[in-house]
């Protein structure tokens, strides 16, 4: 195994400049033909000396230069051309390769996937389908010829001639290799046209299965209100005549922005309400958006190097957020993606593999499409966008477009642009980018003669290889409220540069409550002494719907926190305050359904851990179980009437209104089932008409030990829809009781229709079984066990994704000894196992570290 990490400060530009490429692919499962012709020349500004290009499992069968066959031997990452044979002008590189589609499981290069051909080349699966520089700053303009008796045949750009067997494609908009795709399949197209701005025609196609072409009607939706946002709020148009979407069953992500030609995990193109939830409908609209607006920021403007991969993405998921808040809430947007931004990012932070947004070396950059690179990547831009306002964003980001177009660009090339339109210097806010690790705020409150100071201190926890830190440029949005509740000081935005600093707050009447961090204005852990009455106060008037909800969870956490630790007895306050925002019929009733969401129980460890307590997984999921039960008894009387007056009329519709009455009602149902032992969630899930509402009664009666009957039904209606089965599964593994998840986990991983190799079947068991905390944590160790003989079972077939789902470890130093001690055993288990992946070698080497 090879672990020689590459590093930033070894970044050399390409020896050559690549101007065009052209390709010819002649399909066949198990001997594709790949034919390239790289035009290049030697780059003035490289550093000259031999021709490097990566290759990676192709059998060479022809080499020339200039038309000339040339002797050369691959080893086993690419091919080398000595200086001395390389031409001192531009030149022509011919090659022909043979690869094997059908036996690629890894799903990274040119593989199949349901009879169909698909590729998947970020970040470097380009080098397994042709030699060539795989490196995003080689930026080449492609032709692409494919030859195959399959129906459809695309590629990126715009189609140019077509006959029967073959396919002709020109992208004008010279890109790196990881932007390539090419797709080949009996497939059907849902179509609908948009005109940019600028009046320019684009014909959408989303391709799926014959079948599947009425289930794309939203992701369609979808596309036409980014594309039309893009270009009302970042000025941006499309820039071809066609874009296309294709859907695939194996896919290791979410989706891809190859240019012209998006390849999606099906998942996230496919929905009916039949078939999908309202938070699948979210995700396809927000990831359709994603991958769009990739168009300009990924695309257009490139990364130089994978180091700056959060160039992309962290700007990426933050226009993202910003169209999705758009579209629905941003209330509700913001509390859900602080919530995942907490149990994802926060939680990698403080452990093993904590890494900067922008990281220094790496072994295998698959292993760093982390929540840090996305999620906190996309925080740090709302900081930033925090600190020089509306207007100096709008400012930086037309400068980022005008000056980089067609370029591969890095982080100083970002934060200069702010520098220069807003004046503002940024050396110390790039730490943002440069350390890893949660910074946490210490607040402390002082009322004196009519002055009210709030110091702040910020703590800088040590993370692998970055003991000491600088301190960061924080902003807190702080708003002040009168004991009567009206908004004193409305939201300001105080900037925390040293390590301590206090603000005072003058010609106050009486001393105030503060409202700190308001929308969440920085990623950090906030350490405030407040009591439950002023907790209380802030939930109920808080004008910051964030901070709102804050209160509530904060309060909610301490009142755990207490259960867990002292065995103490639910809050009555605590009850009574929630009870009150549940039932308050002027507050939106899905961020009513997000403060009755209780806090989750791999957020309770992490929060004993970070007191200093040891977390016991047995005894969260009792006091957990034991605070729904109490809140349901406080509700009880308000249930049936708040149930009726969230039914919604009409057809079902995937929008933000219909959805969030339906998350409070079910969670009303889910407090329900806690007193009646889950006979209404029978009732409703046999009068459920759509996938929304019939999989939370599921998940109800699972939890409420029931539900065989309904599992039955289920299986019975759906067994040959692979995305429906997927939840099917999923269910089953996340409400099983603790002990009895091993058992679940091995009754369904011996089904036929098991199909492991298939990432989201294997995500919907195994990502599920690490998502059970206290099944997972049972101490038996046997959640342990079944996870790493899984990764060891997936590595040899996709290293990818066993690396992705070896994570579920990371947070091993946060239990007690025996548990770290069955933990480490299976990372060493799966570190001593013979061939294992870069991939995942890199991921248990690090957590073992
Ligand atoms: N660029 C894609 C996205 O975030 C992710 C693809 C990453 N794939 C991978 N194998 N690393 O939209
Ligand atoms: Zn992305």
């Amino acid at each position: 195994m090879t672990q020689t990490p590459v590093k930033l400060v070894d970044y050399q530009p390409f020896s050559h400049v690549l101007n065009r490429v052209e390709l010819t692919f002649r399909l066949a499962p198990q001997a594709t033909r790949v034919l390239a012709r790289l035009h290049l020349a030697p780059n003035p500004a490289g550093p000259g000396g031999d021709l490097r290009l990566d290759g990676e499992g192709l059998r060479l069968i022809a080499l020339a230069l200039d038309g000339v066959a040339l002797e050369a031997t691959p080893d086993a990452t690419g091919l080398t051309i000595a200086a001395q044979a390389l031409p001192d002008a531009p030149f022509v590189l011919e090659s022909e390769v043979e690869i094997a589609p059908e036996g690629n499981t890894a799903l990274e290069g040119l593989y199949m996937s349901g009879g169909m051909y698909c590729t998947q080349c970020e970040a470097e699966g380009f080098r397994k389908i042709t030699f060539y520089p795989d490196r995003p700053d080689v930026m080449a303009r492609f032709d692409v010829r494919i030859e195959s008796e399959m129906p459809v045949l695309l590629s990126n750009g715009n189609p140019v001639a077509a006959g029967p067997g073959w396919a002709e494609w020109h992208d004008p908009w010279p890109k790196p290799a990881y932007l390539f795709a090419l797709v080949a399949g009996d497939l059907v197209a849902h179509s609908a046209s948009f005109t940019t701005a600028s009046g320019r025609e684009v014909a959408l196609n989303i391709w799926v299965r014959q079948g599947d072409e009425g289930r794309c009607a939203y992701a369609m939706d979808s596309l036409i209100r980014s594309m039309r946002w893009d270009e009302q709020v970042y000025g941006r148009e499309y820039d071809l005549d066609v874009f296309n979407i294709v859907a695939v069953d194996d896919f290791n992500m979410g989706a891809m922005e190859n240019k012209g030609l998006n390849i999606f995990n099906s998942k996230l193109v496919l929905a009916t309400p039949e078939t999908a939830t309202d938070t699948d409908y979210e995700r396809i609209e927000a990831v359709i958006a994603h991958e769009y607006f990739h168009n300009w920021t990924g695309n257009r403007i490139t990364c130089r190097d994978w180091f700056q991969l959060c160039l992309k993405e962290g700007l990426t998921v933050f226009r993202d957020q910003q169209f999705s808040g758009d579209m629905r809430s941003h209330a509700v947007k913001r509390i859900e993606d602080v919530l995942a931004l907490r149990a994802r990012q926060f939680r990698e932070d403080g452990g093993p593999l904590a890494h900067a947004v922008r990281p220094d070396a790496y072994v295998e950059i698959n292993n760093f499409y982390t929540a840090t690179i996305y999620e906190k990547g996309a925080e740090v831009i709302g900081m930033l966008k925090a600190l020089v306002g509306e207007a100096g964003y709008k400012a930086a980001l037309d400068l980022y477009f005008d000056r980089h177009d067609g370029q591969a660009a890095t982080i100083e090339d970002w934060l200069r642009v702010f520098e220069d339109a807003t004046g503002r210097d940024l050396t110390q806010f790039k730490r943002w980018y440069t350390e890893a690790g949660t910074p946490r705020v210490k607040v402390t409150e002082d009322w004196a003669e009519g002055v009210f100071t709030l110091t702040l201190q910020q703590e800088l926890p040590p993370t692998p290889g970055q003991p000491d830190k600088g301190a960061k440029v924080i902003p807190v949005a702080v708003g002040l409220l009168n004991p009567n509740g009206d908004e004193v000081v409305p939201t300001t935005v105080l900037e925390l540069v040293e390590p301590v600093q206090s603000f005072r707050f003058e010609g106050l009447a009486a001393r105030p409550v503060a409202s700190i961090l308001r929308g969440f204005s920085a990623p950090v852990v906030l350490e405030r002494n407040v009591s439950a009455q002023e907790r209380a106060f802030l939930l109920a008037h808080d004008t910051d719907p964030f901070n709102k909800w804050e209160a509530g969870r904060a309060l909610a956490k301490d009142v755990l926190a207490r259960m867990i630790v002292e065995g103490a007895e639910v809050s009555r306050d605590w009850l009574a305050a929630l009870a009150r925002v549940a039932l308050d019929e002027s507050l939106d009733p899905a961020f009513r359904a997000l403060a009755l969401r209780l806090p989750g129980e791999d957020d309770m460890a992490a929060t004993l851990h970070d007191a200093g307590h040891v977390p016991d997984p047995a005894r969260i999921h009792a006091a957990r179980r034991a605070m729904a039960g109490a809140l349901a008894q406080e509700l009880a009387g308000a249930l049936p009437g708040l149930m009726a007056g969230l039914a919604v009329q009409g057809p079902f519709a995937p929008d933000a209104a219909q959805a969030g009455k339906r998350a409070l009602r079910n969670a009303g149902l889910a407090l329900l089932s806690r007193l009646d032992g889950g006979a209404a969630a029978e009732a409703a899930y046999a009068q459920a008409d759509n996938m929304t509402d019939s999989l939370a009664a599921l998940a109800v009666l699972l939890e409420a030990g029931r539900g065989a009957a309904e599992l039955a039904g289920f299986e019975a209606r759906w067994a040959g829809e692979r995305l429906v089965m997927d939840k099917w599964f999923m269910v089953q593994v996340l409400h099983a009781a603790p002990q009895d998840l091993a058992s679940v986990v091995e009754r369904l991983t011996t089904r036929a229709d098991f199909d492991w190799k298939n990432p989201n079947r294997f995500r919907a068991v195994i990502g599920a079984l690490a998502a059970n905390h206290a099944g997972f944590h049972h101490a038996s160790g046997a959640g342990y066990r079944l996870l790493a003989d899984w990764l060891l079972r997936l590595d040899p077939k996709n290293p990818q994704t066993a690396a992705r789902m070896s994570t579920a470890f990371e947070t091993w130093p946060r239990y007690d000894a025996d548990r770290q001690a069955l933990i480490r055993a299976e990372l060493e288990r799966i570190m001593a196992a013979p061939g294992l992946s870069r991939d995942l070698g890199e991921m248990a080497g690090r957590m073992l570290a």
